[in-house]
Parts: C-alpha cells; structure tokens; sequence
C-alpha cells in the first residue's frame, strides 16, 4: 500500500496509472476508521482498478471548535486496516497542504444545506463541498463512494458533481450497523458505557417510525418520537424528519422506496445522526 502525504507526489503515481487506463475508485474519509468505511473500499476494490483512500480531518466542516478538537485521529491504526482490505493508495494530507491559505469560494447548496444537518451546522457544507471538490480534482477518480448514513451529505455531492459537471460516478453504499443496529461512526467512539448502552435506542426509533408510518400520518408519528426521545434520560433529540430521499424536504405521506427517516440526537457531547429509507 502506498502513503502520500503530499498532493503532487500522488498525482504523479496516479498519472502513471491512469497512462495504463486504470480505473480509480475514491473513497474519502475524515479517518478513525470502522467497518463502514471498510465497505466503501471494499466495493471500491471490487469496481475498480485501483482504489485510493483519502484520511483528512478537514477543518472547514466542523462549525463547533470543541468537535474539532476531540475527532479522533489515528492515522497508524487506520493504515493498518487499510492494509487488511488491500487498499492500493492513502491519501493522507496536513492542513497546510490542502489549504495554504483559506477557500474564499463559498457554496450555496439551496434547500440542500438549510434543512436538518445544515440548519444545526452552519457552514458544515460548505466545508464539506470545498474538501470534496478539492478532492475530487486532486485524485480525479473513474468513481466515489459514499455512505447512505449521511444522507444529506450524499443529497450535496450529488448536486456538486452535477452542477460543476465533475466526471465520475457516485456510487451511494448502505449503512453498516453494530449487531445492536447502532450506525457505525467514529464518533461511537467517544461514548461513555452507559451512552454506548443507550444508543441503539436511535435505530430502534427509526424502525419503530417506519412502522407507524404505514399507518398513520406524518404528524402523528413525529410527535411519538418527540415523546419517545422526551421520556429517554441521557439522550436528546435534536431533530427527526420525515423527508424526500433525494430533494430532503418534508414529506406528509409514505412513497414507496422515497421517504427518508432522518434523526440527530446528542449522547452528552457526542452527537449521532441516522437514517434509514423506506
Ligand atoms: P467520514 O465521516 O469519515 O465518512 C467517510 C465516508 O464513510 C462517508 O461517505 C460516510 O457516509 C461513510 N460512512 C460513515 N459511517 C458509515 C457506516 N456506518 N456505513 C457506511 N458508510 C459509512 O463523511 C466524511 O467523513 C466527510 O464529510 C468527508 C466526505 C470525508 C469530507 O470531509
């Protein structure tokens, strides 16, 4: 496997590749990584060429210093783990070298950054559009993939990738989940026992949604969550929606394979976000 540091010394390598009409799937990560990440390179590897995945806490997307501040970093133990999967290429840049002086480009993403996620973390896309258009013209992937877990993230990159024409393919891959339904998520790792104890209760509420959706208006069923949340000590809704999959505004009645149960809800400090389509 090899480790770039800097964005000329893997582009070179890269060329070299793409000279021989190799294929490049991309996989960007903030690291600290899980199984879910895993996946990503695994289809990555199975779709491509070779497969390259980017480690890169990138500080334009956090909007709260404090989250900055304690995102796990572990770039030794991450590389390990890609070594297991047989990824063919880290991408793992300092600060400086993705950004020697700061973006004064600025994204409007419309509706897509003022609903859910954007309305609690403003700014948080725009951070994430600038790193991954970044990315994207630095690695110049055949295709990217994605997690489903964050949906509105997905929802962005595709309008970015349309609207500045990038030419790649997304590829969107499913949720991995712990044995209890807990989303996988660097973040888990900052829970406390009895957090970690609670927190499948965020899973068990999406499913319980879903059901209740089948039968009952929008309304009705967020307001049980609401209450559901409300009589959980040690956890706490920040938000739940019942949405579009793809245009992320509210929706009132269940469509088939389009309707998007999306939720964040703070542990303490530690704040985890969920969906599942149904
Ligand atoms: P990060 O949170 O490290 O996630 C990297 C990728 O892994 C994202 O596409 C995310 O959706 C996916 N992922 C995370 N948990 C997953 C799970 N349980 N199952 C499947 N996929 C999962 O998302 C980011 O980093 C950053 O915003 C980034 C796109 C790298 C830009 O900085």
């Amino acid at each position: 496997m090899q480790v770039f540091f800097e964005i000329q010394a893997l582009q070179t390598y890269l060329n070299k590749e793409r000279l021989q009409a190799k294929t490049i799937g991309f996989v960007p990560t903030m690291g600290a990584l899980h199984e879910g990440h895993l996946s990503l390179i695994q289809t990555a590897k199975s779709q491509n060429d070779i497969t390259v995945c980017s480690i890169f806490v990138n500080p334009t997307q956090f909007n709260n210093p404090d989250d900055l501040a304690v995102y796990p970093r572990t770039l030794e133990a991450d590389c390990q783990l890609l070594e297991q999967v047989q990824c063919d290429v880290v991408f793992a840049p300092s600060a400086a070298e993705m950004y020697p002086s700061l973006p004064n480009i600025k994204f409007n993403f419309g509706i897509l950054e003022t609903v859910m996620e954007g309305k609690f973390r403003p700014g948080h896309f725009n951070g994430v559009g600038i790193v991954v258009a970044k990315l994207f013209n630095i690695v110049q992937p055949t295709k990217a993939y994605f997690g489903q877990k964050d949906l509105q993230q997905c929802a962005v990159i595709n309008c970015l990738v349309r609207d500045l024409s990038f030419s790649l393919d997304l590829v969107i891959c499913p949720t991995q989940r712990e044995q209890d339904g807990l989303a996988m998520s660097s973040r888990n790792r900052n829970l406390s026992t009895e957090q970690r104890a609670l927190a499948p209760a965020i899973y068990k509420a999406l499913q319980q949604a879903s059901q209740q959706l089948r039968t009952q208006p929008a309304q009705v069923v967020k307001k049980a969550i609401d209450d559901y949340f409300a009589s959980t000590d040690g956890i706490e809704l920040e938000y739940f929606e019942i949405s579009d999959f793809e245009t992320l505004l509210p929706v009132e009645e269940l469509s088939e394979g389009k309707t998007a149960l999306c939720i964040a809800a703070y542990l303490g400090k530690t704040r985890l976000i969920d969906n599942v389509i149904i």
